[in-house]
């Protein structure tokens, strides 16, 4: 049997372990289980079956079982070690039949047409160039009738990112393809999306941020630093300051988006 080693994970154990100290257990994104909660308000996911496309270490799809009452979640993810941390979290949590993990190359979404009732992402969207593919796809696997709701990390403009972002993408040294929430809801609408909306988060997440990023040096120096090293909590202390920057400026623009599949 031929195996193809995966690529370096950028979410790796290292990085998990970092992420969820900030943010919580299982969560590998900023807002805890309370800005889930609002990405999905107003729907309900009870008895339905999710896709959660960008799952990392499994919380949220698990938090959308546990909390919102979906009969089935599907986490999937490109990377290995947060696909692995979530398997073992969902049966930790006793789980595995109502949430299962799936890890896939980025490229087509490893599902058929039509499987899922609700199409689910947090802060993953990011990291795929090809946004009218990503949503052709979404398009695809979601029922008619069926909803995408995410949240994500966006830039407010299509231009040439000014050189405060440039410094921050490069600080963060991860693959971000940022889009601005036009683009995305142009995607969309070109996929055949109906309903479409967006919803701007950054001024709740400079607030947030600011809070992190005070921690960060604070109370939570010497755990982080226990757990990770303080030369991993010392880069993404210069991380967060140069994400501030670009909070502050409004060019950094995490978004909630919203589409419906037509039924016709
Ligand atoms: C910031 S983390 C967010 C994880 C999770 N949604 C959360 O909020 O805790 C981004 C995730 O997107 C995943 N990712 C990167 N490229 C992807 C792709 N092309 N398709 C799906 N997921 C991808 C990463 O492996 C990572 O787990």
């Amino acid at each position: 049997m031929i195996e193809t080693a995966d690529a370096e994970p950028e979410y790796d154990d290292t990085a998990i372990r970092f992420l969820e100290a900030l943010w919580g257990d299982g969560y590998l994104s900023p807002g805890g289980p309370e800005e889930v909660d609002r990405v999905v308000e107003g729907l309900s996911l009870e008895g339905r079956t999710v896709l959660d496309i960008g799952c990392g270490s499994g919380g949220i799809t698990l938090h959308l079982v546990e909390r919102h009452g979906a009969a089935h979640a599907t986490g999937f993810d490109v990377e290995r070690p947060v696909i692995e941390t979530a398997r073992q979290r969902a049966a930790a949590r006793g789980l595995s039949d109502r949430a299962s993990f799936v890890q896939a190359p980025p490229g087509p979404l490893p599902f058929a047409d039509a499987s899922f009732d609700v199409v689910f992402s947090k802060d993953a969207l990011l990291h795929v160039p090809d946004k009218d593919a990503l949503f052709a796809e979404i398009f695809r696997v979601l029922k008619p009738g069926g909803i995408f709701a995410a949240s994500n990390w966006m830039i407010s403009h299509d231009g040439e990112p000014s050189p405060e972002m440039k410094a921050y993408v490069a600080a963060e040294g991860l693959s971000f393809a940022m889009a601005s929430p036009a683009r995305y809801a142009q995607a969309m609408r070109r996929a055949g999306f109906a309903d479409v909306s967006v919803r701007d988060r950054n001024p709740w997440y400079r607030e947030v941020a600011r809070e992190e990023f005070a921690r960060l040096k604070g109370p939570l120096y010497a755990t982080v630093a226990a757990a990770v090293g303080a030369a991993y909590v010392d880069k993404n202390i210069r991380t967060w300051e140069a994400m501030q920057k670009v909070l502050d400026s409004g060019e950094h623009r995490p978004t909630h988006l919203r589409g419906r599949k037509p039924v016709g």
